[in-house]
């Protein structure tokens, strides 16, 4: 699929996001492994949590789906069936890692795979916490898709991880849900903490102090109501469209503010970013707000170390912000960008230079110089989600029509991004 974005002159209005991919696939786990039914509300209409439920599916867990609501009847921790054939995590990393951790520890063999993409994607991370705690996986070179997984009565550990990754620390808490006693989990940097936070909603007992979250084997997790947030990581690319034009004003209601994504909004705040949040709530322990944001000219920034873990995915469109910028962006402690559904150091820096944009490429970062102007192209997603959306907003604020090549990859995230911000153009 191709899309066509022409310029516009200002953005207007009011949206309600999709939930949140990060919550969805959690609570879709839990939620199948709970004793009990579980009702989530505003599930994402990403491709990447279908996979996710298309999974549970084949693991033997009644699920419905009706609009954006998903009705899951939980098997208990013992209920899931060994699938028939090999489960499918399509694009979605979250999937396979963090759903390996479930699988490592049930009474049976399977194989779990993913598109191409995916394909290539690290999984040694999960396979080292899994493997000392008694799992047994083969991957293909020992650290690529597909992974067969033999299912096992596994052992809690107590494991530093050696990379800022919440899915990686999700494998290991998944696992130790099946584990006797604790299992502890210490991280280099604070990660986003859903699956913390989903866990308690669903009746486990978690404890997290700063760095180092401790989880208690066999709880009783018990199906309940649910309402995901709205995708704060998707509301990126609304803000940076306000503020690539003057005189635009967007309201995102009802979005997810868990502090550990929510600095998004003090680093764009703290370059100048005319944004504020009203109606803060909480919904199954999540903050969830409206974010309202105004065009600013934009100071600039610098994303480095803990900041980085936790803007991970909203680099790609910061950088199309840093362009337009006073001082321009600097991204650095960031080879994890190396290694997302695209090279996003590559695809971003292809990207710019075919929008005529200058921008210096290092191995685990990036600088991109303010003060530019994007020029009309064809660009190309290269089959990433948040790389389509990034520069489908870049061409916002082209000099002319732009073309965005395998535009289609936003649905990964994202269906009803090109509609969404279509209808938001004045
Ligand atoms: C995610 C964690 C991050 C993020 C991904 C979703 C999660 O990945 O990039 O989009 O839901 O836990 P890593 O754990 O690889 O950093």
């Amino acid at each position: 699929m191709v899309e066509t974005i022409h310029p516009v002159s200002v953005l207007e209005g009011a949206v309600r996001l999709p939930g949140d991919k990060a919550v969805s696939h959690r609570y879709a786990m839990l939620s199948s492994i709970a004793e009990g039914t579980s009702t989530i509300h505003n599930y994402s209409s990403g491709a990447d949590c279908a996979s996710t439920l298309g999974c549970m599916k084949a693991l033997g867990v009644p699920i419905t789906k009706e609009g954006k609501t998903v009705t899951v009847q939980g098997v208990g921790l013992d209920g899931l069936k060994a699938p028939s054939a090999k489960l499918d995590a399509g694009n979605s990393g979250s999937t396979i890692r963090m759903l390996s951790g479930i699988l490592a520890a049930q009474p049976f063999e399977c194989e779990i795979e993913g598109d191409e993409s995916l394909a290539k994607r690290p999984m040694a991370r999960i396979i080292t916490p899994l493997a000392q705690m008694g799992a047994q996986i083969e991957a293909k070179d020992g650290k690529y898709p597909p992974l067969h997984i033999h299912g096992r009565k596994l052992t809690a550990i107590d494991y530093t991880l050696p990379v800022a990754s919440a899915q990686v620390k999700t494998a290991v808490l998944f696992a130790g849900i099946y584990c006797d006693g604790a299992t502890i989990v210490r991280e280099p940097v604070l990660t986003r903490d859903h699956s913390e936070i989903a866990l308690r909603e669903f009746g486990a007992e978690v404890e997290s102090m700063g760095k180092v979250i401790t989880l208690h084997g066999r709880p009783k997790l018990t199906g309940r109501e649910l309402t995901v947030p709205g995708d704060i990581s998707s509301s990126s690319f609304f803000l940076v469209a306000a503020m690539l034009k003057p005189g635009s004003r967007i309201v995102i209601e009802g979005v997810g503010l868990n502090p550990t994504r929510a600095g998004l909004m003090d680093f764009l705040a703290g370059g100048g970013a005319k944004i504020r949040v009203a109606n803060i709530g909480q919904v199954n322990g999540e903050v969830v707000g409206d974010i309202v944001v105004e065009y600013a000219r934009w100071e600039g920034g610098i994303i480095e170390k803990a900041t980085t873990a936790q803007l991970i995915d909203e680099i790609p469109a910061l950088a199309v912000l840093g362009a337009t910028s006073k001082q321009g962006l600097t991204v650095r402690d960031a080879a994890e960008l190396r290694v997302k559904e695209t090279d996003r150091i590559a695809t971003v820096a292809e990207n710019m230079k075919r929008m005529g944009i200058e921008m210096q490429v290092e191995q685990d970062g990036f600088h991109v110089p303010g003060n530019q102007q994007f020029k009309a192209a064809t660009v190309d997603s290269f089959g990433d989600h948040r790389i389509a959306m990034a520069f489908s907003v870049a061409a916002l604020a082209a000099d002319g029509p732009c073309t965005i090549e395998d535009a289609g990859a936003a649905s990964v995230s994202f269906p009803e991004f090109y509609t969404m911000i279509r209808g938001l153009a004045r």
